[in-house]
């Protein structure tokens, strides 16, 4: 066992995956600031001399590591370390930023690929002589860089805590009234059909599921796991959905499974499910129309099996259970500026389901 203390912490405008550049090399500009420890400033003697820095840092978001991946820049599963994917065994970063003035302990940087709050493991300084190389082959890479500007982080190698929870009305009509932006703010309807899998893991807190989804005359397939719910109040839980529609080559959520190496499609899931004890116990249909009003997910859900057949859905979502914690405050602050708080329900569809299995 090997074990690293942090030198410092990076700074950056990006607070999540989403959204956030694949390289410094597409990152030109963007400003951070290293927050070097005090215990280690003496050994930022004669840096600023340097132009560009190497950093190695600790991917801390990645939830589960995984040898084969689908990396950002291209659709084929290629090795853990034929990519600069971060879900690797060793979730080290290593981004070449331009270092653009020295305060104290504080390194003013530039092109940051990072996130906010990233451990700084090591700071090495980046000397062309040692560092750039002549006749470089670059792999699958060499196919696929065009792609690199137009390529941000889609957020697939980290899990996200939902954070959300549900009130319950008699009818549409009902819940129009009582929540006064829901009617305008819902734009889209869709109508599913879930079946739930695994019902030991259902039992012990966890939620397996594969959804049809059909919009106008579009089908798309989904597949996702939730972990066991953390929420105080409400429900937090950490998410993974995937489409397989169109059949994936490395599923993440497979491996976090412990699955088999096996694409993973449509007609091929209940039997890769299978193949891991995960038998189908129970499924259910309905319809949602969903929107957001100021940051929060809304979902209004008719499922005529449940015992609630009118469901809204406030939901936001958060890369760590700190941020889902504060989020689930905030929903509780903005479900009771509208005066809802009687009507939370906080078992989930799939529990209110089961509870009340078969359906009548
Ligand atoms: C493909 S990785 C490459 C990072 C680095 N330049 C490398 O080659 O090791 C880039 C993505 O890592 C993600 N990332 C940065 N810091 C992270 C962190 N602390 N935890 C998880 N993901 C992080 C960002 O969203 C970024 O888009």
């Amino acid at each position: 066992m090997i074990s690293y203390k942090p030198i410092g912490i990076i700074r950056s405008p990006f607070k999540e995956p989403k959204g956030t550049p694949i390289q410094a090399a597409a990152a030109a500009d963007v400003a951070g600031i290293i927050e070097v420890g005090p215990e280690y400033a003496a050994g930022l003697k004669d840096i600023a001399g340097f132009s560009h820095l190497i950093l190695l840092y600790h991917f801390h978001l990645v939830r589960e590591p995984s040898l084969v991946v689908k990396p950002f820049l291209d659709n084929e599963p290629h090795g853990i370390f034929a990519t600069r994917s971060p879900a690797r065994p060793n979730a080290i970063g290593f981004s070449i930023v331009r270092l653009a003035k020295v305060e104290g302990n504080k390194l003013h940087i530039r092109d940051v690929d990072i996130i906010d709050g990233t451990p700084l493991i090591d700071i090495k300084p980046y000397v062309a002589e040692f560092d750039v190389r002549a006749d470089v082959k670059s792999g699958w890479f060499e196919s696929n860089v065009h792609k690199l500007s137009s390529t941000k982080d889609d957020g697939r190698f980290v899990g996200s805590y939902e954070v959300e929870t549900r009130v319950y009305f008699a009818d549409q009509k009902e819940a129009y009234a009582a929540v006064p932006f829901l009617k305008q703010s819902l734009h889209e309807r869709f109508e599913w059909e879930t079946a739930t899998y695994g019902l030991d893991l259902f039992k012990a807190g966890k939620l397996l599921r594969v959804s049809v989804i059909n919009r106008g005359n579009q089908q798309k397939v989904f597949w996702g796991c939730k972990g066991p719910d953390i929420g105080k109040l409400y429900n937090i839980r950490l998410e993974q959905d995937e489409e397989i529609t169109g059949g994936v080559q490395a599923s993440s959520i497979l491996a976090s499974l412990k699955g088999p190496d096996v694409p993973v499609a449509p007609d091929n899931i209940e039997q890769v499910l299978a193949s891991l004890g995960y038998e189908k116990f129970m499924s259910f249909a309905g319809t949602n129309w969903t929107g957001s009003y100021e940051g929060v997910a809304l979902k209004l859900m008719v499922c005529p099996a449940l015992p609630y057949p009118v469901l809204v859905e406030f939901e936001k979502t958060a890369c760590t259970p700190a941020e889902a914690f504060e989020q689930e405050q905030e929903l509780q602050a903005f479900v009771a500026r509208f005066g809802l708080e009687k009507r939370v329900i906080k078992k989930e569809p799939p529990t209110l389901l089961y509870e009340s299995w078969p359906p009548v």
